[in-house]
């Protein structure tokens, strides 16, 4: 089995290296591997920036470290900030098998009392993975990661695409709820959706350059992966990896941003951008 508190290897990478065959490589990194893909290129510029190979990390909402233990692995420093006892429990016991409990601290707090716990202007990146969807005022969440934000800064954010969900009820012959997402100011599909809010790429990239930083780049992720089905998948040798060179592929293609699961967005502040 791969490591799962490591990194997928770059999709990029990919392309040029053979892959280890079916079952050693699990179909979680299909989720992953273009928001790590990105994040990884984006930190890579901030360590060549700074001239320092330990960056300063903020996860807003990171809860059990999902992303906070494997970039304490790749040797920074991560703060994570979740409302939730159980997550951030489950948080320091990870880190502490991964043997980074010395990069990775874990603080009880929200993204709307951000700076109750943590300081303002003091991290190279800011994290806001799959939190935006949750917080009570969007705008508001997403200005207080920004402002979390050294001079020269990226954020990455995460967060659910409306087009995907319609997408993929429809697809499942639930095509009432399937309109009913499309026309929801919340992009839910009805009473029982368990996600509170979904968003546009058009909404996500207002919203960041709304916090003042300029949009870096946008990605579609998922945009294949929830739809096929497992067999498909899981029987062909070499089917999963085609499968993750396609969601590479077409990651970055403004097309398929409307279909997508989730969309990220990298935000870098004006001097990054800059720089
Ligand atoms: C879908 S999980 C994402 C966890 C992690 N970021 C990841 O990508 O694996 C959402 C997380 O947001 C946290 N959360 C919920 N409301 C929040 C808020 N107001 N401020 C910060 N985090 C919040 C939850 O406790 C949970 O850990």
């Amino acid at each position: 089995m791969s490591d799962p508190m490591r990194p997928p290897v770059s999709p990029h990478q990919h392309r040029t290296t053979p892959l280890r065959p079916g079952p050693a490589r699990p179909r979680a990194s299909l989720r992953t591997a273009v928001v790590w893909e990105v994040l990884r290129d984006a930190l890579d510029r901030r360590v060549k920036a700074t001239g320092r190979e330990s960056l300063d990390v903020l996860d807003t909402g990171g809860g059990s470290g999902n992303f906070a233990v494997p970039l304490a692995a790749l040797g920074h420093r991560v703060t994570v900030v979740d409302p939730s006892p159980n997550a951030l429990f489950a948080l320091e016991r990870r880190a502490a098998e991964a043997g980074v409990a010395d990069r990775v601290r874990g603080v009880q707090g929200d993204a709307h009392g951000l700076f109750d716990v943590v300081e303002r202007g003091g991290y190279d990146a800011v994290l806001c993975h799959g939190v935006l969807e949750y917080v009570d005022d969007p705008a508001e969440g997403l200005r207080n990661a920004v402002a979390a934000l050294r001079a020269e800064g990226v954020l990455s954010l995460l967060a659910a695409g409306l087009g995907g969900a319609v997408l993929a009820r429809a697809l499942a012959g639930h095509f009432k709820e399937a309109r009913q997402a499309l026309g929801d100011p919340d992009g839910r599909w009805g009473e029982g959706d368990p996600m509170p809010r979904r968003f546009t790429a058009e909404q996500l990239t207002a919203l960041v350059e709304g916090a003042g930083l300029t949009v870096g780049a946008v990605h579609g992720v998922r945009v294949f992966a929830d739809l096929v089905p497992g067999v498909l998948v899981d029987t062909e040798p070499g089917t999963l990896d085609a499968l993750l060179e396609l969601e590479v592929a077409a990651a970055e293609l403004p097309a398929f941003h409307s279909v997508a699961t989730q969309l990220h967005v990298l935000g870098e502040t004006p001097a990054a951008a800059e720089a």
